[in-house]
């Protein structure tokens, strides 16, 4: 047996002995201090998780066995922590932690050229509006913070976004604009990606009709590849670096950002690096019974690998950060969905689903699964105290909901306590009761966290985001794998470039016969 697998054996043994959820809260008077912690304006509470202090304790010690402390110093110290791709991760960096002198010089530099950018353009009032075109990385972080910006900071200019293939999206996008007043900003690290340069290459030729010449100034790049950029005939002034070093989905906070400086000013968008600098300081310095990402990403270690739940719903109770879970899914799946070790060996168990929709609207969905279902999944709820709308009472009922949610699951509804309602009524018998009590019982001791920031302001967004960052680090190393990488998007894109070859060349190609009759229902509709 090896040493992690002693400590995958001990909590074994633990989650074989446990109590019910609720029960753990009669005997852990302390489990409310425990298991509630705080950073700035973020505060979680792993209370209704079905993890008991001795639990919590073994959790850690498979953390500490599997070197956590070692790790979480390479990472800071902008070692090659991405081995596959040979790369640093230096995204911290970006916040203003870590990274050498050469890399903070460079952020330094590139923040300013953003933000006195975006200031020109706000005092101009030239353009009206921007669309930001990019997908995956390029657009998930800065899609879900220009919602929830919309909270608390005033948006001086438009701020559309297009990143699917399909052209409805860029079509959408530019509906309505005029090109004289729309900046484009196209965002790619790679500047390779097929959506994103069809898109690019759409809003180019919509520029130019109207605009002739002119055009080019109204289209900016956002890379990492500046000899692409270039090639793709932007003129250099007009790209905006980043680095190798900032992943994909880990770049919101570098000049990939720009739309929303643009749109909601530079100070909005530094206040949203200083939150997230807190919750890096709190994750570098905090020990690790006492740090935040440790005890969330531990938490999904023991619902995962000890309870076997295949999945995560993340459910925020507030509109403006409805695209929480679609952000997350590649902040998740992307950095941790892997099954094979950073030595090339077959890993256990890793990533689960990661999946959500904003409360109250789940719960007229896909709550009912959630509470009576096989198995179940663990839930993060994320609420806001503050009403940002203005409707105190829409807001109390809000946050009503999202309580009562987490205390049904966690509580449930015993049989007999159905049978109790049912019983002596005039309408029903008792081989009626028989079969309906066990269908309106819940099971209860569904495990949930519930992570409530007091305001959504750029600063507690910062912490929010930074925290499920630095969880997904936590978790590659306890499952050894690297978060940084993803060779598994390679196959498909190589395919669906064959595959549009040979379309586009009136041939099928050597497929299987289910492809083969895909790729010819194309001509029969044509
Ligand atoms: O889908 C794979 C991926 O490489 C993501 O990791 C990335 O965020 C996205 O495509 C977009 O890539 P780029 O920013 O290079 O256009």
């Amino acid at each position: 047996m090896t040493h992690r697998n002693a400590h995958f054996k001990t909590l074994e043994d633990l989650a074989a002995k446990s109590v019910s959820i609720a029960d753990l809260f009669k005997t852990e008077p302390k489990r409310m201090e425990t298991f509630v912690m705080r950073e700035g304006p973020l505060r979680a509470d792993f209370s209704k998780q079905s993890i008991s202090e001795n639990a919590r304790a073994a959790l850690l010690s498979l953390a500490a066995a599997c070197d956590l402390d070692e790790w979480r110093g390479k990472l800071f110290a902008g070692d090659t922590v991405n081995t596959s791709e040979d790369r640093a991760v230096l995204h911290m960096a970006l916040r203003g932690v870590g990274g050498s002198k050469t890399v903070q010089k460079d952020v330094t530099d590139m923040g300013k050229k953003t933000a006195e950018f975006a200031n020109q353009i706000r005092k101009d009032g030239k353009f009206k509006a921007v669309v930001h075109i990019g997908i995956g990385g390029s657009d998930l972080g800065p899609r879900l913070v220009a919602d929830a910006f919309e909270a608390a900071c005033d948006r001086v200019i438009d701020l559309r976004f297009a990143e699917n293939v399909d052209g409805a999206s860029i079509n959408d996008a530019l509906d309505g604009l005029d090109p004289k007043t729309t900046l484009v900003v196209v965002v790619s690290k790679s500047f390779s990606t097929q959506e994103t340069r069809m898109n690019a290459e759409a809003a180019r030729d919509w520029l130019t009709k109207s605009l002739g010449k002119k055009a080019g100034a109204h289209f900016i790049a956002v890379t990492a590849n500046r000899k692409g950029a270039e090639a793709f005939d932007i003129p250099p002034a007009q790209i905006f670096d980043f680095w190798d070093w900032v992943g994909g989905r880990y770049s919101v906070w570098s000049a990939v950002g720009l739309s929303l400086q643009i749109a909601f000013g530079p100070e909005a968008f530094a206040e949203f690096l200083k939150g997230a600098k807190r919750m890096d300081e709190h994750f570098r310095d905090q020990p690790l019974d006492e740090n935040l990402p440790v005890m969330m990403a531990m938490t999904g270690v023991w619902n995962r690998n000890i309870l076997g739940y295949t999945s995560l719903a993340v459910i925020p109770y507030a509109r403006r950060i409805r695209k929480l879970a679609a952000f997350l899914q590649q902040l998740e799946m992307e950095s941790n969905g892997k099954s094979v070790t950073r030595e090339g060996k077959a890993a256990g168990l890793t990533c689960p689903i990661l999946w959500g929709d904003e409360g109250t609207n789940g719960q007229h969905a896909f709550f009912q699964w959630l509470h009576q279902g096989t198995p179940g999944a663990p839930v993060d709820f994320v609420a806001v105290l503050k009403d940002h709308a203005n409707r105190p009472d829409h807001h109390a009922a809000l946050l009503a909901n999202c309580f009562a949610q987490s205390e049904a699951l966690m509580l449930g509804k015993a049989e007999h306590k159905v049978r109790e309602t049912l019983t002596g009524r005039d309408d029903i018998d008792a081989d009626a009761i028989n079969v309906l009590a066990p269908q309106k019982t819940f099971p209860g001791n569904r495990p949930s966290t519930t992570i409530t920031l007091d305001a959504l302001t750029p600063f507690a967004l910062g912490h929010l985001i930074a925290l499920y960052e630095h969880k997904v680090f936590v978790q590659g190393v306890i499952w050894n794998v690297n978060s940084f990488d993803q060779w598994g998007v390679e196959l498909g894109k190589v395919l669906a470039s064959t595959i549009l070859g040979e379309m586009d060349a009136g041939e099928t190609g050597d497929h299987d016969p289910s492809t083969t009759a895909l790729m010819g229902l194309l001509s029969k509709t044509a």
